[in-house]
């Protein structure tokens, strides 16, 4: 019985849904780990996590404002590992927005958005979309003071949306403020909803990577040999998995998630803030008209990112990480100017008196909205002709420099809001908010 042919058949049936996941042979030029840095994999290993954790962490949540707070006490203090796994939870939700964020960039990056990769581009915004709002639904339901106030803030970002913008508000809300139905409606969409949504996403995100053959693969290496995906590209993705694996558990180990005193809706904190990645939009409104910046900038950021796979490009640089050597000059350029034009535009906002006090006569959507944006975009579209110009970039380039602009100037605006606005949103020195 030594030739078992049984013993065959069950180590294939081990490996049967990774290898349905993967096709049977890979392109060697593929397994380089500076062509994806096994990102969508640790997004993967990533959701898989929150769905566990967060099965745990539902046998002892209870979803009412009497008794959420103290269910995360309880579930701190005596339950056994009940710490940990929070911790785990909380640490992997954020790790995730990361992961699945720099996935987005090295796939710009790589120019992997094209044709056939466009419905991966599309679902993979959708499935971003996801990652955030499973982090926001999740914010609240520890129910203490920075996750009651964070959500009141950024739900009221929803008011300036014109016509629906209320309707909306009150329907996510369900009633008029943060209360009960609020929490349940939370819950449901955290614990349900979204999580199957994503796991529906995600089955077709991965569906159509095979179906596009694979990871992109530079023309130059269209010749490279193929391999058995096991054990070539499967004891790559376990040593990355362990790897990321054991960061979040030494994480989770060495820090605790947050939790501030029960939440007190008849207590605002001052400053109110969003949770951290919204917090670039609530500095935006400290500057623009609130209909420019929570519709117009952001729904043109999202129709130019939808729009992205089909701007043509006859350029070469698919799959390889920075083209030519301008290639990465004009990136490194576009993260200078990114952050040096955000500061000067707080700093200009700050000093300079008021727009709608300059031009009384014109309403504000125009003085503090289109006027601002105006010359914003003049000054981006100057500096992406001179780099043209000097560097002789192809299209491709100028589209990943301006990614670069936008995210840094976002970045700028985050690190803004979060370390720079004290009392009443007001500018301070870090040690004083
Ligand atoms: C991509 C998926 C998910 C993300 C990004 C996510 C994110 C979060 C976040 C940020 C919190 C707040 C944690 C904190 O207290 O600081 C949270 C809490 C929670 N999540 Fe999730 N979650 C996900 C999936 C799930 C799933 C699938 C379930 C259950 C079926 C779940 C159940 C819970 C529960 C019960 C809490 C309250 C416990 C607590 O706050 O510690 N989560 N989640
Ligand atoms: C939960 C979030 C996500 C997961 C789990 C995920 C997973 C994956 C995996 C495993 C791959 C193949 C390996 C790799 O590229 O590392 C991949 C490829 C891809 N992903 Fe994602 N992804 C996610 C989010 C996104 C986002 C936010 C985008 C872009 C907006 C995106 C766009 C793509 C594209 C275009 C490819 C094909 C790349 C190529 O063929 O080279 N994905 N994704």
């Amino acid at each position: 019985m030594e030739n078992n042919p049984g013993t065959d058949k069950q180590h294939k049936n081990h490996f049967g849904l990774i290898l349905h996941l993967h096709p049977r042979k890979v392109r060697v030029s593929t397994l380089r780990f500076d062509l994806t840095f096994g990102l969508g994999g640790m997004a993967a290993l990533l959701v898989v996590i929150q769905v566990i954790t967060g099965l745990l962490l539902k046998f002892h949540y209870e979803p009412s404002p009497e008794n959420a707070y103290n269910s995360i006490l309880n579930l701190q203090e005596s339950l056994l590992f009940g710490r940990m796994l929070r911790n785990i939870h909380h640490w992997s939700a954020i790790a995730l927005v990361w992961v699945a964020f720099f996935h987005m960039m090295r796939v710009i990056f790589t120019g992997a958005y094209r044709k056939p990769r466009h419905a991966s581009w599309i679902f993979g915004l959708a499935l971003l979309i996801l990652v955030v709002l499973s982090n926001f639904t999740g914010y609240l339901l520890p129910w203490d003071q920075l996750s009651f106030w964070a959500v009141t803030v950024s739900t009221s970002l929803l008011s300036y949306v014109p016509l629906v913008g209320e309707f909306l508000r009150e329907a996510l809300l369900g009633g008029k403020e943060v209360g009960q139905p609020t929490l349940t409606n939370f819950f449901n969409l955290h614990t349900g909803v979204i999580p199957l949504l994503m796991i529906v996403l995600l089955g077709y995100h991965f569906w159509r990577i095979r179906k596009a053959g694979g990871v992109i693969v530079a023309d130059r290496d269209l010749d490279s040999p193929m391999v058995d995906t096991r054990p070539n590209l499967v004891n790559r993705e376990f040593t990355v998995a362990l790897v990321l694996l054991a960061a979040i558990l030494l994480l989770s180990s060495l820090l605790d998630a947050p939790l501030r005193e029960r939440a007190n809706p008849s207590f605002s904190p001052n400053p109110a803030k969003a949770p951290w990645y919204f917090m670039g939009l609530q500095e935006l409104l400290i500057h623009f008209h609130p209909f420019f910046a929570v519709v117009v900038i952001p729904v043109t950021i999202l129709a130019a990112a939808i729009w992205l796979p089909y701007i043509k490009t006859e350029d070469q640089n698919q799959g390889i990480w920075f083209f030519s050597p301008g290639g990465i000059i004009s990136a490194r350029l576009s993260l200078a100017a990114g952050a040096l034009f955000t500061l000067i535009f707080i700093g200009l906002s700050e000093l300079l008196p008021d727009p709608e006090l300059l031009l009384p006569a014109l309403p504000p959507l125009i003085t503090t909205g289109l006027i601002p944006l105006l010359i914003m975009a003049v000054t981006i579209w100057l500096f992406l002709k001179f780099l043209r110009r000097r560097l002789s970039l192809n299209r491709s380039e100028i589209i990943q420099s301006v990614i670069v602009l936008m995210i840094t100037s976002y970045a700028i605006l985050t690190l803004t809001g979060i370390f720079l606005r004290g009392e009443g949103m007001n500018l301070m020195w870090p040690w004083q908010v």
